[in-house]
């Protein structure tokens, strides 16, 4: 299995100060909308896979019962102790099976680290497994192929005692294939060991490998999973321009509609 970004892995408790949960409001309330817009008025129990540090979460689990599902045990640490009122599954969102269904499964930014339809297959197999009939699935790739374009980003926060800046320079080596790189450099601002008063600076590079699909193919293989879907445009400040989301519904079998 392919190694997940430093990240994820040893730089995880670093999260926080990358990406803050306050900046989520804004996006969780869309998404929450577009679940409950889409549901049969009885979203209650959601499973969020690839939950990372748990920031959509911490803005959701106001209005839904949360389990949370990731690749990365210390990811899955970092949301535990901003959301220890959830449920956390250590588990890969290609073949995780919790043996139970949900009235909506959410997928965010985490689909991105899928760069074969293979593996977009395996996670819309696993939305569908725990998706109970009439309910919603909700995926938010961070790029489709027809308005992806080079951006660079950058950002970071203070903590108490240390603090992180990044750059992120998203960029297409290769437009003929699935993938897109992510390179994210990052500098961290720690209390030197030996001075208190004095702070050690360290820079860290990390690749992250992105798929990257057209519109036409994601459509495809969610309805080929067993759903119904569309494109659902999405307007929050934090996507960028022309960002979309793809909003399914795990259809009522015949005999469940003639009995509604
Ligand atoms: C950017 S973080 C997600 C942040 C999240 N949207 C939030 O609100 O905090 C991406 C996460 O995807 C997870 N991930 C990547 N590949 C995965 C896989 N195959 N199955 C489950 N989680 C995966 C990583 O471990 C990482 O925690």
């Amino acid at each position: 299995m392919e190694e997940l970004p430093k990240l994820y892995r040893e730089l995880a408790a670093w999260w926080p100060l990358l990406s803050a949960p306050e900046d989520y409001a804004e996006e969780a309330e869309e998404y929450r909308g577009l679940i409950v817009e889409a549901s049969d008025g009885q979203a209650r129990e959601v499973l969020e896979l690839g939950s990372g540090g748990g920031n959509n979460a911490s803005h959701l689990k106001a209005h839904f019962r949360l389990t949370l599902v990731d690749r990365s045990p210390q990811m899955l640490d970092v949301s535990r102790r901003l959301n220890p009122d959830c449920e956390h599954v250590e588990g890969d969102m290609r073949s995780v099976r919790l043996g139970r269904t949900f009235d909506a499964v959410f997928v965010h930014d985490a689909i991105a680290y899928m760069t074969t339809e293979d593996a977009l297959r395996g996670v819309f197999a696993t939305a569908f497994e725990h998706c109970r009939a009439g309910g919603v699935a909700l995926f938010v790739p961070d790029h489709v192929a027809e308005t992806f374009e080079p951006a660079v980003h950058h950002g970071g926060h203070d903590g108490s005692d240390r603090a992180l800046r990044y750059l992120d320079w998203t960029w297409d080596p290769d437009p003929t294939d699935t993938t897109v790189r992510m390179d994210l450099t990052y500098v961290f601002h720690e209390p030197d060991g030996s001075d208190q008063s004095r702070v050690a600076v360290r820079v860290v590079h990390d690749e992250h490998l992105c798929g990257l699909f057209p519109r036409a193919t994601w459509l495809s293989l969610i309805r080929e999973a067993g759903f119904e879907v569309r494109p659902v445009p999405l307007t929050h400040d934090e996507r960028p321009v022309g960002a979309e989301g793809f909003l399914a519904v795990r259809p009522r079998s015949v005999r469940e509609r003639s009995r509604r």
